[in-house]
């Protein structure tokens, strides 16, 4: 059986909230408006995890599939030269792909499966999982088949997952609640529905406080206390 390992986040206060860090062996994901972090903690994660173990790292590395194009490697340097490691040798075990639709995501994976398969990796991230799902099936009445292929993708995240014991961090998009009521001031839910909720263990909710403030919610965790943890977005990641 293998042990589950905890990356840091960067942020204490973050970490505190998921008992420890971003778990290896499930899906973690996080949902939120534009600007809101997502992006930002998956750039931080992609340093974190290439940290040794007692420095609460995942000793590995890390493998990005990127659907809008917001992957910035000079954001990885002053990021590398916070955890005090060398940026070259950083983005050197970062193993970066941009997919374009939602068929070539899927083989995208495989590929890395494969090399998973033979070097050492601790984290996988999709940024975002579902944003070329909505654009490829988009038409009224190919929701069905979305909903099948969006569940076919996140059961092969799972998969790899468990089999390499690396930690998924995924990114979601909210969407417009029309069941939310017109006194709910905030009618805002992630996409993907119930494929989606039943995919992803961890599902993180995050929102933009005053300035670089951000606050993350457990929005659905088993064995996660509800509570909200306060970050800080900086040209060095994520961090109290
Ligand atoms: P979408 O992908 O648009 O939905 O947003 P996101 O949730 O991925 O947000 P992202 O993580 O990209 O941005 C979070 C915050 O980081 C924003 O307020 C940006 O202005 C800020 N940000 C982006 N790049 C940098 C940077 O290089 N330095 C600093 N200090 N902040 C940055
Ligand atoms: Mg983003």
């Amino acid at each position: 059986r293998k042990s589950v390992v905890r990356i840091t986040t960067g942020s204490q206060a973050l970490d505190e909230l998921l008992g420890g860090g971003i778990e290896t062996l499930c899906i973690t994901e996080a949902f939120g408006e534009f600007r809101s972090g997502k992006t930002q903690l998956a750039h931080t994660l992609c340093v974190s995890t290439q940290l040794p173990i007692h420095m609460h790292g995942g000793n590995g590395k890390v493998a990005y599939i990127d659907t809008e194009g917001t992957f910035r490697p000079e954001r990885i340097v002053p990021i590398a030269e916070r955890f005090g490691m060398d940026a070259n040798a950083v983005l050197d075990n970062i193993i970066y792909a941009r997919a374009y639709t939602y068929e070539h995501q899927y083989n995208l994976l495989l590929g890395l499966a494969a090399k998973m398969a033979e070097e050492p990796f601790r984290l996988l991230i999709v940024d975002s999982v579902i944003a070329l799902f909505r654009v490829d099936f988009s038409g009224r009445g190919e929701l069905a088949e979305r909903q099948q292929k969006l569940a076919q993708m996140l059961s092969r995240l799972t998969k790899i997952a468990e089999e390499f014991n690396v930690a998924v961090y995924i990114t979601n998009q909210v969407i417009a609640d029309p069941g939310g009521g017109m006194f709910i001031s905030d009618p805002k839910k992630p996409a993907g529905g119930h494929v989606l909720a039943h995919a992803a263990t961890i599902r993180l909710m995050l929102r933009k406080g005053k300035g670089e403030q951000r606050v993350c919610k457990i929005f659905d965790a088993p064995n996660l206390p509800e509570g909200e943890a306060v970050f800080q977005v900086t040209s060095g990641g994520i961090m109290d």
